[in-house]
């Protein structure tokens, strides 16, 4: 025997407008304007693509990233989750998103309630009125009330945009709200979500594309890397230590107004260089080697990637100088194919035989360079692995790798116009390496620079920044 239905409401309460609530309340605080969001109209613009991009009775649902303890009673300076930033533009913990297609009210939003003991601690809250004001919501609760909500919320939503398994908690809140919205929908007859998608099919790629203030925020966030690289190069010498690179880079990225690094900046001097991710930058620099640095700042959340490599003396010895050249030749050579209809995985294979015809030249590979079988036969032997083990480059955007499919249904995904990516080939030496030639061991030497695929060709948006031999040399002498 089938339970009784439960009565749950099928309709979302109806929350009078600010306008309404500020004449009914006109003692109500005014929201503080420091609150609101930088660019609203990108994120009304992304929330525009994305209904677009839905069918009439889908629904996402998204919620903030979780706060992380550093240690004891300190956090992590809290960064949103991606997702929820690209839609909303929400900087503060603790928040949950439904856009639903066709609703009244497609884009609710259920975040910190105002708290005033708590906002003498951690900040300014814009609170559920903020996010109607201020941010655009159709209509936003106190998060507290979300699963009372959610159920009456789901009416409607036949297909829901979630990801399981990032949160238990979540999960557990939805599939409960689901259950309760199946009952109530016996009397209703709406729709309740039976069908589930990751958000990353739709949202993820509509964030792979990116829009012309996108474009102009990456713009900025590169400009802003370019000025401290050039800082960077200009402050090296023998005996400086790694982590002074590092601050005056990430100093820089927050003196031009730059929320900081878009990722943990990288500083490895000598064979350190080596060490793809090397983030202690605790070493001082040797006269003789190079310095490798990664380093990109976030400026609204959107993320430059660069990486320069460049001689501690400045000026690059005949070994360094050749290494360095024939990175160079095959970063460049790579941009230059980064056009509309390329496919990513072309890219890499493009670079991985520039690459080894270089290792070939240079006495890192036995085989002869001009001999297409011979440089087939080292790929397919994977022998380039040793001193090129990464990828080409990646999609660069709110997330330094960010996110987008790199193929579906069996194929590499073809660039095109709006999308973004790195371009980084490198070499690295062991500096125990026996079979190498002594004078390249412990070298390593990545050049990546961030590129807009456009119609009208590749735009290297981090082109500004010192990259040739003679260029980087010049930087290093401060004549830049
Ligand atoms: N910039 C770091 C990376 O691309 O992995
Ligand atoms: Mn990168």
């Amino acid at each position: 025997m089938n339970q009784e239905p439960t009565a749950v409401a099928t309709e979302v309460p109806g929350e009078p407008s600010l306008e309404a609530r500020e004449i009914a309340d006109p003692g109500a605080p005014r929201l503080d304007p420091r609150l609101a969001p930088t660019h609203p109209d990108l994120h009304a613009c992304n929330r525009a693509r994305l209904l677009d991009a839905l069918s009439e009775g889908e629904g996402m649902l998204l919620f903030a990233s979780p706060e992380h303890i550093r240690n004891q009673d300190a956090e992590y300076r809290y960064r949103q989750h991606s997702d929820v930033l690209w839609l909303t533009g929400w900087r503060d913990p603790e928040c949950a998103v439904l856009i639903r297609k066709g609703a009244e009210q497609p884009f609710v939003m259920f975040v910190q309630p105002k708290n005033e003991e708590r906002e003498v601690w951690t900040g300014r809250r814009p609170g559920p009125r903020g996010a109607e004001t201020l941010y655009g919501a159709d209509a936003a609760y106190d998060l507290d009330e979300l699963s009372q909500m959610l159920p009456a919320l789901l009416q409607g939503v036949a297909k829901l945009h979630y990801r399981f398994a990032d949160d238990a908690a979540h999960d557990r809140l939805l599939m409960r709200s689901i259950r309760t919205a199946k009952r109530a929908a016996r009397r209703s007859g709406l729709d309740v979500p039976l069908t589930f998608i990751d958000p990353e099919v739709v949202l993820h790629e509509l964030r792979l594309h990116k829009s012309d203030a996108e474009i102009e925020l990456l713009k900025r966030a590169a400009s802003i890397t370019g000025d401290a690289h050039l800082a960077a190069m200009q402050a090296t010498a023998p005996g400086v230590f790694e982590y002074e690179l590092e601050a005056i880079i990430d100093g820089m990225f927050r003196r031009r107004g730059g929320w900081g690094p878009g990722y943990s900046t990288i500083v490895g001097g000598g064979d350190n260089a080596t060490i793809l991710h090397y983030v202690v930058n605790d070493q001082p620099l040797q006269a003789g080697t190079l310095v490798c640095v990664d380093a990109g700042c976030e400026l609204d959340g959107y993320t430059a990637d660069v990486t320069r490599t460049w001689p501690v003396d400045g000026v690059f010895t005949n070994a360094q100088r050749e290494l360095y050249q024939a990175v160079l030749d095959t970063q460049v050579e790579a941009i230059a194919a980064c056009v509309v209809g390329t496919t990513h995985h072309a890219l890499h294979e493009l670079t991985t035989r520039s690459l080894t015809r270089a290792m070939c030249r240079l006495g890192l590979l036995d085989g002869d360079p001009s001999d297409p079988a011979c440089i087939d036969a080292l790929i397919e032997a994977g022998a380039q692995k040793r001193y090129f083990m990464h990828g080409t480059g990646h999609w660069l955007g709110l997330d330094v790798h960010d996110v987008g499919a790199y193929a579906g249904g069996g194929e590499s995904k073809a660039l095109a116009p709006g999308m973004v990516l790195t371009i980084e080939p490198g070499i690295y030496v062991s500096p125990t390496d026996e079979d190498a030639p002594e004078r390249f061991r412990g070298m390593g030497i990545r050049i990546e620079d961030d590129i807009l695929v456009t119609e009208g060709g590749p735009v290297n948006l981090t082109a500004a920044i010192p990259k040739s031999v003679d260029a980087v040399e010049a930087a290093c002498r401060g004549e830049r």
